[in-house]
């Protein structure tokens, strides 16, 4: 399943864009990504609107592809899930909620907190050209999280995309029990899928386990994650490349994949418990398919599906990396 922005956000982006060196947003996205890939923050990657255009344009498609399968797996596992309203911290330029408004357009209040000034600036015009009313009538909180955190009221949906890696590892635990405090339905993190993103989401999960929060999605249990380095949870994303996002990235191929990680929690309304999720790509081979699950007791096991088991074979072949494995047995 692919997740492209909706062409009214495109649209504005690409008017934001207009009248702007091509060449040097290249360049300027190319610095962008270096940056964060130095593990730098945004407040030294994105000091100007030309910065904010850069990264509208190189890096939002990806950002909101992931949040929208992140979403897209949490709420399979609570299809009556229908928020009205959303928190959406470390915002930038407003991608989580655009890609939670793409699912549910009824969401009426939206909170956008950042310290950005450029990127709230963005979030806001954005919102006002992309045609989702709760976007138009959103609040903009320019303020650090940690101060904001105890002064936001609570919403159905809070979600934090692409900012764990911006924070101090230390007190993410700490600030993940505050932001759980303000989610009255779903709370999703969504990260980078690199072993840095991988880590921070484990504070987050051990923090919020503890705290007796239910666990959603990736994880079909609550025992420690079995993935040990090198290796580390992630999953991929691919998405289309437009014209401007290639020329954003001086790249060629016409679609990318976005690795990614994230972790849902909720306080009700979770229908399905999985027996287990594909944390590998599946291979199709001559004898069958082979993929690892993450199984619910907390262990990983290499499956191998043979081609003469034809029922089970038809399902696997087409299933996917990051899917969830439900029977009926799963209803809960
Ligand atoms: C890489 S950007 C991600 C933006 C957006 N969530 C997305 O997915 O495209 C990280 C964002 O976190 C914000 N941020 C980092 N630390 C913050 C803090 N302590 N309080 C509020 N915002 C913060 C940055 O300003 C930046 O907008």
């Amino acid at each position: 399943m692919s997740f492209p922005m909706p062409p009214a956000l495109t649209a504005a982006i690409e008017s934001l864009a207009t009248g702007r060196r091509q060449g040097e947003m290249a360049q300027r996205s190319a610095s962008i990504s270096a940056s964060y890939r130095q593990g730098r923050n945004s407040q030294a990657a994105i000091a100007s609107p030309d910065d904010v255009v850069a990264y509208l344009s190189a890096r939002m498609p990806a950002t909101f592809a992931a949040v929208s399968a992140s979403l897209r797996a949490a709420s399979e596992l609570m299809p009556t899930f229908a928020p009205s309203s959303l928190l959406d911290l470390c915002a930038g330029p407003g991608t989580a909620s655009f890609s939670a408004l793409s699912i549910w357009p009824e969401i009426s209040s939206v909170t956008i907190v950042d310290t950005n000034p450029h990127f709230l600036i963005a979030a806001q015009k954005l919102g006002e050209a992309c045609g989702f009313t709760g976007m138009r009538q959103a609040k903009f909180l320019q303020s650090p999280l940690e101060a904001a955190c105890g002064e936001l009221e609570r919403a159905d949906l809070v979600m934090m995309s692409y900012a764990l890696v911006e924070l101090d590892p230390a007190k993410i635990a700490e600030l993940a029990r505050r932001i759980w405090s303000r989610s009255s339905g779903l709370l999703l993190f969504v990260e980078p899928g690199t072993p840095e993103g991988h880590r921070r989401i484990l504070i987050c999960r051990d923090a919020l386990i503890r705290e007796g929060a239910r666990l959603v999605a990736p994880c079909p249990h609550t025992a420690p994650c079995p993935m040990s380095p090198p290796a580390w949870c992630h999953f991929t994303q691919r998405l289309p490349r437009s014209r401007r996002h290639r020329l954003a990235k001086g790249a060629e191929v016409n679609f990318e994949d976005e690795p990614y990680i994230y972790l849902a929690f909720a306080r009700s309304g979770v229908a399905h418990r999985p027996s287990g999720r594909i944390v590998s790509r599946v291979r199709l081979a001559k004898a069958g398919v082979r993929f690892t699950v993450c199984g619910e007791c907390g262990g990983l096991a290499h499956e191998n599906v043979s081609r003469r088991d034809r029922d089970a074979y038809a399902k696997m072949r087409r299933a996917g990396w990051g899917d969830a494995l439900l029977s009926a047995s799963s209803v809960e």
